[in-house]
Formats: structure tokens, C-alpha cells, sequence
């Protein structure tokens, strides 16, 4: 065997001290947010009443390289990080590929998820802003959980809208929101008035990430001293997650070792976004050639079957526009069980990137997902969220074109967390009753015609 462990640990002491800012290497910035009652670009003042003023900042901060990590969030980041890169020697002999394969495992904290990175982050700046109360929402349960995870670490009460098809399917992960202090409620709920029109149009919805967005951020901008905070899509969530590629950079340099392609799965984007950051950066540079992928659901395919065009980033259209690939805030994903990964929309940052051409992107259904998570699973012995496994999917399908053309090649994916909370649909598909479901152009069609009629975007459609 070669002398590449399996697992390559950074010490504590080799963590990164700063978070890498991508867009400070962007020649072009992606088109800014526009405020949803002006339809002007949103200045800082507008985003205050809904997020914390340092996120804002961050939000906002296209010329820094490099951001400084606070020292409590490094602390925080110490009992869990750094997290390892791993060398899938076992699914490499599975396959007979002769690719080498690498992962960047993330689900080792409680959460389960890379979403931790982001949560400590969000609720150390709105300590330190004296915020009283944090609102968001949750689609698979990972970021609430993790977000709920650091509201107790830093004692802030937080209230969680968690898409209720969620909630139904994994009442654990509800449990465990309420075990670190969490207050969770199923949404659409009645205790909002975006929630309330939501339920008088659909009352049977199974609820979307939107629809939760929407609520959420009522509540924040209703309560006093609250604010709301966001588990993907934004810039400042991509920036946090920075530190997964950072980690990943330094362990691969110590190895000796380049990628030629890097794989993640994409729901908001934030751990594609920070995975690739670091490298990203220097292709943007020149300076690699590194083929970068994100992977959507087939039924949710914002990247392969969406249009560029500014849209509401919820469902109740409360918040800012931003210009991303979008199914259309109308659009109703069906319940896939990768629950993380079911929003009609993507980040701006990566929509703009695969825009230029520096990102490409893949749809895979359910069930090719199912498949290779239990590939993955019984060889490499870490059994993974069905969000990830959508990267684990594509990871394997280079590799076994790299067994058809016996070429040697380095691919890295990021395996995003675990899937412990997740055993319904492992059940589902070993009992061979898990479905496919992939939109007509048809059922399309309801979600582009909402964004046709957004005067933003005459001329763009
Ligand atoms: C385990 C896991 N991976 C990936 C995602 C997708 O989110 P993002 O695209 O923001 O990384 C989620 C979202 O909930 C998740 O829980």
C-alpha cells in the first residue's frame, strides 16, 4: 500500500485562522440583491433589521482575501475540527478503478453536518451584537440542529420552522433540536401570517424550504431585538464553510497530492461553495485546471434545469431578490428524502460561477443516489446523509469512467454528514420502495412563469 494514510488529521494547531473570501478573487461580483419593495440594489441599511450587522458586512465584503476566524468561533470549531480527509482505499478496490479517491469527511460532530461550521459563526456575531432571539428554518434537520447546537453553546433562545414533510419523516431530528433548546415548529404553521396564507392555498403541502424561509423571517422582523439566520445560499454562509476547503487544501498539500476534480452536492450551495473555495480561487487565477461539480437532485434541478434570473429566495417573497439559477419560488419540490437539498433556488456565488462556465453540474435521481450510498457504506464504513451521497453518486461514476479509460485520475468529494436520522429512507429503499420523481417541463413551467412576471427580469427571460 502506498504510504497515504487513510485518514489525514490537521492538528488543532494547523487550523485555519481565517476564513478565505472567494469573491475577492471574482473578476466579476455576481449581480447584487434588490430590495423587494424599491426593486433597487439593496444597501446594507435594508438587510439590518433581518440579519446581524457583522453578517451584513460579511455579506457584503467583496474585496477582503482573508477574514479573520474570532477566536471564540476558532474555540468552538477546536471540539470538532479539523475534520479528516479521508483516502477511499476500500471503495477504490470495490470499484477496480484506478482513480484515487478522497473525501473531506464532515459529519463528525454531533449535528451530524458541515452546517455547524456556519451556526457557531452566525451565533457568535449576534452575541456579540446583543441580539435576544434567533429565528431560522430547517429542511433535513441539520442546520436547526446545528444551529440549535450553538444557540445553546452561546445561550440564545432560537425558534425553528422545520419543513414539515421534515418533521413527519424524522422526528428525531425534532427531538434532538429540542434537546439543545430549540423551540421547533412544523411549517407551513399558523403562527405567521406568511404560514397561514401558505396553508389556506395548500392545506395539505408537505411544505417546502421557502415556505419555512418565509416564517421564519416574520418572526425575526416581528420580534423584538430578533434576528433571522441562514444555513446556505448567502455569501457569509459560503464564506464560513471556507474553512472545509482550507482544511482540505493543506491536507491534500501535505500528501503531496493535486485534485482533478471536486465533486459536492448542492441544495443552497454552502458546502460546495466552501469546499472548493480555496481552489476555485487559484483556477479563477489561472493558476489549476481543476474540473469542479456540483450535484442537484433530478427532482429539485435548479443548476440543470433552472433559469438565471433574480428571484425571492422564499416562498412567501419577503425576502430580497437575488439573482441565481431558480426553479421559481412557486416551485413545490416533491418530497425527496435529501430534504437538504430540496430549494428552488441556488448561491449567487455559484450561480455565477457556473454561469462563466467555471462550475459544471449534474442531476441524479433518488434511487442512483440510494445505490451508491450503500455501495459506499458497506466498504467505507460511514453511513451518509442522502445529501451527500448525491456527491458520492457522481464521485463513483468518474471513477468508474476512469476504469474505462484507465486513466489514474484524483477525485475529491466532500462527504457533507451522516445519515443516522435518515433510516426511513434507507428502509424505503431496501425495501424497494423508494420512487423517482423527476418534473415535467410542465410542472416547470408554474415556477418560471412566476419569475416571467417579475418586471426585475424583463428582458433576462
Ligand atoms: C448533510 C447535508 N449536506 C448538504 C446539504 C445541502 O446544503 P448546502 O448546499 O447548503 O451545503 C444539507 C442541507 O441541509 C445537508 O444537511
Amino acid at each position: 500500500m502506498a504510504n497515504i494514510p487513510y485518514r489525514t488529521y490537521l492538528t488543532e494547531e494547523q487550523m485555519p485562522k481565517y476564513w478565505y473570501n472567494m469573491r475577492a478573487d471574482m473578476k466579476q461580483q455576481h449581480d447584487p440583491f434588490i430590495h423587494p419593495g424599491t426593486m433597487k440594489p439593496a444597501v446594507k441599511e435594508d438587510l439590518l433589521p433581518v440579519f446581524c450587522e457583522e453578517l451584513v458586512n460579511q455579506e457584503m465584503n467583496t474585496t477582503d482575501r482573508y477574514i479573520e476566524i474570532p477566536e471564540q468561533v476558532r474555540e468552538f470549531y477546536r471540539t470538532y475540527r479539523p475534520a479528516p480527509l479521508i483516502r477511499a482505499y476500500n471503495l477504490e478496490k470495490e470499484l477496480g478503478t484506478p482513480a484515487k479517491i478522497y473525501y473531506k469527511f464532515e459529519g463528525n460532530n454531533t449535528s451530524g453536518s458541515h452546517k455547524l461550521n456556519s451556526a457557531v459563526a452566525q451565533v457568535y456575531y449576534a452575541k456579540e451584537q446583543g441580539i435576544t432571539s434567533l429565528t431560522t428554518e430547517t429542511g433535513a434537520g441539520q442546520w436547526g440542529t446545528a444551529l440549535s447546537m450553538a444557540a445553546a453553546y452561546f445561550k440564545i433562545p432560537l425558534t425553528v420552522y422545520m419543513v414539515k414533510v421534515s418533521s413527519q419523516q424524522k422526528p428525531y431530528r425534532k427531538a434532538i433540536i429540542e434537546t439543545f433548546g430549540g423551540k421547533v415548529i412544523p411549517s407551513p404553521s399558523d403562527t405567521t401570517e406568511a404560514g397561514r396564507k401558505i396553508l389556506a392555498e395548500n392545506p395539505e403541502t408537505g411544505g417546502s424550504l421557502g415556505c419555512a424561509i418565509s416564517e421564519a423571517v416574520e418572526k425575526a422582523v416581528t420580534t423584538p431585538n430578533s434576528r433571522y439566520v441562514l444555513g446556505s445560499v448567502l455569501d457569509q454562509v459560503l464564506l464560513h464553510q471556507a474553512i472545509i476547503g482550507s482544511e482540505c487544501k493543506a491536507a491534500m498539500e501535505l500528501l503531496g497530492e493535486q485534485p482533478d476534480i471536486m465533486i459536492g452536492c448542492a441544495g443552497g450551495g454552502s458546502n460546495l461553495g466552501g469546499f472548493i473555495s480555496e481552489y476555485m480561487g487559484e483556477r479563477l487565477q489561472g493558476k489549476n485546471n481543476i474540473r469542479f461539480i456540483a450535484v442537484e437532485p433530478a427532482s429539485c434541478p435548479s443548476f440543470t434545469r433552472g433559469k438565471y434570473a433574480y428571484d425571492f429566495c422564499d416562498t412567501g417573497r419577503m425576502t430580497p431578490l437575488a439573482k441565481m439559477y431558480t426553479l421559481g419560488s412557486d416551485f413545490m419540490p416533491s418530497p425527496i428524502h435529501a430534504g437538504g437539498l430540496r430549494y428552488h433556488g441556488m448561491s449567487p456565488i455559484l450561480s455565477k460561477l457556473y454561469h462563466d462556465g467555471m462550475l459544471e453540474a449534474r442531476a441524479v435521481s433518488q434511487t442512483s443516489v440510494f445505490d451508491a450510498a450503500i455501495t459506499f457504506s458497506r466498504v467505507e464504513q460511514i453511513l451518509p446523509a442522502p445529501e451527500s451521497s448525491h456527491a458520492i453518486r457522481v464521485a463513483i461514476d468518474e471513477a468508474l469512467k476512469c476504469k474505462e479509460t484507465g486513466e489514474a485520475k484524483t477525485i475529491l468529494f466532500n462527504l457533507t454528514g451522516t445519515g443516522y436520522f435518515d433510516m426511513t429512507a434507507y428502509q424505503q429503499y431496501n425495501e424497494g420502495r423508494m420512487t423517482d420523481y423527476i418534473p415535467t417541463d410542465a410542472d416547470l413551467e408554474v415556477g418560471f412563469e412566476s419569475l416571467r412576471k417579475l418586471p426585475v427580469n424583463e428582458g433576462l427571460l
